[in-house]
């Protein structure tokens, strides 16, 4: 039978280059994000590409209905969902004390909230069924504190950190979960979050189709954590042995712009 994949924040950046994946190995999709047009457009290509079949959620997952709205959906359409890919998430730049705080409280309710909830509204039916994978995209943010962007790196230590208590507990049913871990990656991710121009992203950044690759292998192999990228996987490692303070400080110059 055909596997289904449910995927978050498709309609551009690493979400887009997942559906693309996914229809290639031969999944039908759900579609979700904002921006329906987006969506509708991909849907056409993957269908004239591969055959995939998508429903379209066009729904902003900040609405703390959107989960149930999207598990009725699913449910009315008969669809089972094999595969649930949380990859929608976005970053807020500046001072805590500054920022836009409904942004500060969307942020967490869309990182956290909805992942956390769609989560638990997938999974008994996967286990139930001895299978199915949960993809959660966290950041190599979530290995440190980060000044700048203190709610966004919270954020993603709270996927990371709940990733991987939940694969703990998931062993033996079946069903695995995997938390991606990509470093900065070329999206309109930076755009949104207004940090063009920091030194995080002068040292240059991956291509969302090789993340979306490593996680995909990842996922398949019922990896708990991946970390997209050597020169990531080495910096996050690093992270460990340096004192916490050093890192929260290594991890402000990298959020403030400048070249050197
Ligand atoms: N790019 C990076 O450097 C980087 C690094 C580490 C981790 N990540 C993580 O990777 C994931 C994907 O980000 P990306 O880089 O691909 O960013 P992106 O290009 O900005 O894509 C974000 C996706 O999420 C969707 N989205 C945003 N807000 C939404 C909302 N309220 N409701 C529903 N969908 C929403 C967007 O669609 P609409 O706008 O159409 O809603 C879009 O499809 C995020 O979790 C991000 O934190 C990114």
């Amino acid at each position: 039978m055909t596997k289904t994949a449910l995927i978050t924040g498709a309609s551009g950046g690493i979400g887009l280059e997942f559906a693309r994946i996914f229809a290639r190995e031969g999944h039908n999709l759900v579609l979700v994000a904002r921006s329906g047009d987006r969506l509708r457009q991909l849907a056409s290509e993957l269908e004239k590409a591969h055959g995939a079949r998508s429903l379209i959620l066009a729904s902003d997952l900040t609405e703390p209905g959107s989960p149930a709205y999207l598990l009725d959906q699913t449910t009315r359409a008969d669809i089972q969902v094999d595969v649930l890919v949380n990859n929608a998430g976005f970053g807020q730049f500046g001072f805590f004390a500054e920022n836009d705080l409904e942004v500060c409280l969307q942020q967490i309710q869309l990182n956290v909230t909805t992942l956390t909830h769609l989560t638990r509204l997938y999974l008994p039916a996967m286990i139930e069924r001895k299978t199915g994978r949960i993809l959660n995209v966290a950041s190599t943010a979530a290995f440190q504190a980060g000044p700048l962007m203190a709610v966004y790196y919270a954020t993603k230590a709270y996927v990371l950190l709940f990733s991987e208590a939940i694969a703990n507990e998931l062993q033996g049913t079946g069903v695995t979960v995997t938390c991606l871990c990509p470093g900065p990656t070329a999206t309109e991710f930076q755009k949104r979050a207004k940090i063009t121009g920091i030194r995080l992203f002068k040292y240059g950044s991956m291509d969302a189709r090789t993340v979306a690759e490593d996680g995909y292998r990842a996922l398949m192999a019922g990896k708990p954590v991946a970390i997209s990228g050597f020169k990531n996987w080495l910096v996050a490692q690093s992270v460990r042995f340096a004192p916490r303070q050093m890192a929260t400080a290594i991890g402000r110059r990298l959020q403030e712009t400048g070249s050197e």
